[in-house]
């Protein structure tokens, strides 16, 4: 008896079908097969329509707005496949939507994006690849393989490639510093940081300015942009206290929740760069958006997931 090929197959639920296809096409694939749909009711349906068994499986799902939906849908896609006798489960999520409830901020909180960890591992994933999460340490949320990837070096070019005369990253608040310092030193920019406080869940306010940005070309950075309340706080400060009037911003992921367009709209940046983590309908588009693929960094950890070799290699 000789065993079956342990193929390699990647499926996508609804949430970000583009991505999903480019991701199949560049590793070469045809998408695999499943039929999803929802009832009148609301819950979601969904078939394996080939073989899984004994396969190495990936489901590529991220978690938009309809992130309630994006990952029931995913729990049961992977249910079905685990009880269809997948040798392997891989969930990849660029964006993983909870990830910003991840501690108790204040009494008689939930700590959501563990409920979360907990839900996908009870389902039957037995890996998780995403992209720039709120924070590192939800890893420790899972009890199986993580793989982290980071749309740094995707930024690291695209920065490089303008040319920016006197360059400093800010840090939008203290908990992005870190990974701000990390961004100017591959770019050889300066940095500043801001203080944040919240009023509100999407009103932020700007107290304090570390660091000089007279003079510089400011690039903004953070993992994300919901409402654009904590991207479009500091700007006022930051021409006040007379940075180049061309303000850049690059997020990984771009949510765009309203009134996120408004709010560019008026502050006129430069250039918001965001990566394709998330779907950009036409309506969250404004000028000065800008948005690069994540498409050959997603396939890449799935390939080498699949052939068993190194990942961090990638953003050596
Ligand atoms: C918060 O700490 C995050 O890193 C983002 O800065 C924040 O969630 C973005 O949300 P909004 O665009 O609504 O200010």
């Amino acid at each position: 008896m000789t065993p079956g090929n342990e193929e390699l197959k990647v499926f996508y639920g609804r949430s970000h079908p583009e991505l999903g296809e480019k991701i199949v096409k560049q590793l070469g694939l045809k998408a695999g097969e499943i039929k999803i749909s929802s009832f009148a009711g609301g819950e979601i349906y969904t078939r394996i329509k080939e073989n899984v068994r004994g396969q190495h499986c990936v489901v590529f799902q991220t978690c938009t707005q309809k992130v309630n939906e994006d990952l029931m849908e995913l729990f049961i896609i992977v249910d079905a496949m685990k009880r269809s006798s997948a040798k392997s489960i891989t969930a990849v999520i660029p964006y993983f939507g909870y990830a910003r409830q991840d501690r108790k901020a204040a009494s008689r909180e939930p700590i959501s994006a563990r409920l979360i960890a907990d839900l996908l591992t009870t389902a039957g994933v037995g890996r998780v690849i995403t992209i720039d999460m709120h924070s590192d340490q939800i890893q420790g949320f899972f009890n199986i393989p993580f793989d982290h990837l980071t749309a740094m070096p995707i930024f690291e070019e695209y920065i490089k490639s303008k040319k920016l005369p006197n360059p400093v990253v800010v840090a939008p608040d203290t908990g992005r510093a870190k990974v701000a310092k990390k961004l100017a030193d591959r770019i050889g920019a300066g940095l500043a940081i801001l203080h944040k406080v919240r009023s509100a869940h999407h009103q932020s306010e700007v107290t304090h300015l570390v660091g000089e940005v007279k003079g510089k070309t400011v690039i903004i950075t953070d993992d994300m942009i919901d409402t654009a309340g904590t991207a479009t706080a500091g700007v006022n400060v930051l021409r006040k206290e007379g940075c180049n009037p061309d303000i850049y911003m690059v997020a990984t992921h771009g949510l765009f929740s309203p009134p996120a367009v408004d709010r560019f709209k008026e502050a006129k940046l430069k250039e918001v760069v965001v990566t394709d983590t998330l779907p950009i309908i036409n309506e969250k588009q404004f000028p000065g958006l800008k948005i690069l693929s994540t498409a050959e960094l997603l396939s890449e950890a799935i390939r080498r997931n699949y052939e068993n070799r190194s990942i961090s290699s990638l953003f050596d």
